[in-house]
């Protein structure tokens, strides 16, 4: 006969609904219980709707991250040698940052471990973007990741295993179709737990704001960056977050194989000026927590070093970064009706039509299609005349341009004068 468990889902639940605090033993039994099957789906998702509605208080909040990484295996990088730091972004649409600021950084001989995951709905995924590239693999066992970070490469971007806080995978997927995605404990935990078990020393948090991003409002999201700083630096992960502005695509491409492209020109020392500011931004802040606040970043990305760890990285995951990247089938150009200036552009709009073109997926087990997705030509502040190219979507198939256009219904706006643009990186929280 199994052992009686301690306590009643019920009462935890009834806890929280009422605005209480969970004692820990019993959110961690909580926790244990949901990862072995014993709490429902049904008693989870009600859970997490109480907290998504009465918060939780710090010390819950921490006590939630340290059961989600309980429920599973914690790495070990401590044989490397080397200073490992990662970064971990909120999402956001046109977000690939990732693909040259690994490189970038492990080009300064520190090791990145950038455990990434798949786009579902309009965010695109790390790995996504990278499968664009003929060849590449995401799947790595933990022996080869780690090689790779110890040898001249230094950087991997692969997908988590499924041993790293399976507490969160199953929540997370609960949380998805029950409506509990944006709640603050309930984000940092999950976050914060995948990152810590993963065993880096060190962590930069992009946290985004604004229409393209879980928190549209700034204060919120400073709020959501203060409560992971606070976990990470709690843990001995040294942790700090920039908070930036997502109310507009980041950069020129959104979709897998163009984002990929972008990615690429940034290595070779151009690209779109947001791309490479917050490249090398996220870059600095990553180099200063490992020890070289005075790292030649820039000179990294103009003289090739950036690239060159980029295609080392690419090729130890059997991809081979000098092949062609796919290219759609069939295009759309959207062209301005009107000679002005591009007053707005909202980023949210424009993910969900680039998923509608097939660049996301809508359930776990779509394909994405590499080459879909949306190309501007254009973004706010930029002066256009009448039938000029704004931006050209591209698809495998024309049938899906109707409901992309859809989407971008009142997506951008043209007017007289030139919008004010603030900073694309508006503040730096640190524990
Ligand atoms: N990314 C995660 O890993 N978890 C969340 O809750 C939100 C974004």
């Amino acid at each position: 006969m199994s052992a009686p468990e301690p306590y009643d889902a019920i009462d935890v639940i009834r806890a929280k609904r009422d605005g209480g605090a969970v004692p820990e033993p019993a959110l961690r039994w909580m926790v244990d219980a949901y990862t072995r099957g014993y709490v429902s789906d049904a008693q989870m998702a009600s859970f997490a709707m109480a907290i998504f509605q009465r918060g939780m208080e710090r010390s819950e909040i921490q006590v939630l991250t340290d059961a989600m990484i309980a429920s599973g295996e914690r790495m070990d990088f401590a044989g490397l040698g080397k200073r490992t730091v990662d970064k971990h972004s909120t999402g956001g649409v046109g977000d690939k940052i990732t693909l040259p600021l690994a490189p970038l950084v492990a080009s300064f001989g520190v090791a990145v471990p950038q455990l990434s995951g798949r786009g579902l709905g309009h965010t695109g995924g790390t790995l996504d973007k990278l499968e664009a590239i003929p060849g590449w693999r995401a799947a790595l066992s933990n022996q080869e990741m780690f090689e790779q970070m110890r040898g001249d490469v230094g950087a991997v971007i692969c997908a988590a295993g499924s041993g790293l806080a399976p507490a969160d995978k199953k929540l997370y997927a609960l949380r998805d179709v029950t409506g509990t995605v944006e709640a603050i404990p309930l984000i940092a935990s999950s976050i914060m737990s995948k990152k810590i078990a993963e065993g880096t020393d060190a962590l930069v948090l992009d946290v985004k704001f604004g229409s393209g991003a879980f928190m549209q409002d700034i204060d919120r999201a400073r709020e959501l960056a203060q409560t992971m700083v606070a976990l990470g630096t709690d843990s001995g992960v040294a942790t700090t977050a920039l908070l930036t502005d997502m109310n507009v695509p980041l950069g020129l491409a959104i979709g897998n194989a163009n984002e990929v492209r972008e990615s690429v020109e940034v290595l070779a020392g151009g690209g779109p000026a947001d791309i490479r500011e917050l490249t090398i931004a996220l870059a600095r802040e990553m180099l200063t927590l490992a020890g070289q606040p005075d790292a030649d970043v820039e000179g990294a990305l103009d003289d090739g070093r950036a690239m060159d760890t980029w295609k080392a990285m690419i090729r130890a995951q059997d991809g081979d970064p000098d092949a062609p990247l796919p290219t759609a089938r069939e295009t759309h150009v959207v062209t301005a009706e009107a000679d002005g200036i591009v007053t707005g552009m909202e980023a949210l709009p424009f993910g969900i039509a680039a998923w509608r073109l097939g660049a996301g997926r809508a359930r776990a087990e779509d394909q994405v299609v590499h080459a879909a997705g949306i190309d501007l030509h254009v973004k706010p502040g930029d002066r256009v005349s009448a039938g000029q190219a704004l931006f050209t979507l591209s698809a495998e198939d024309e049938a899906r341009f109707p409901r992309a256009l859809e989407a971008l219904e009142g997506a951008w706006t043209l007017g007289d004068t030139a919008p004010e643009i603030g900073p694309l990186v508006r503040e730096r929280i640190t524990a």
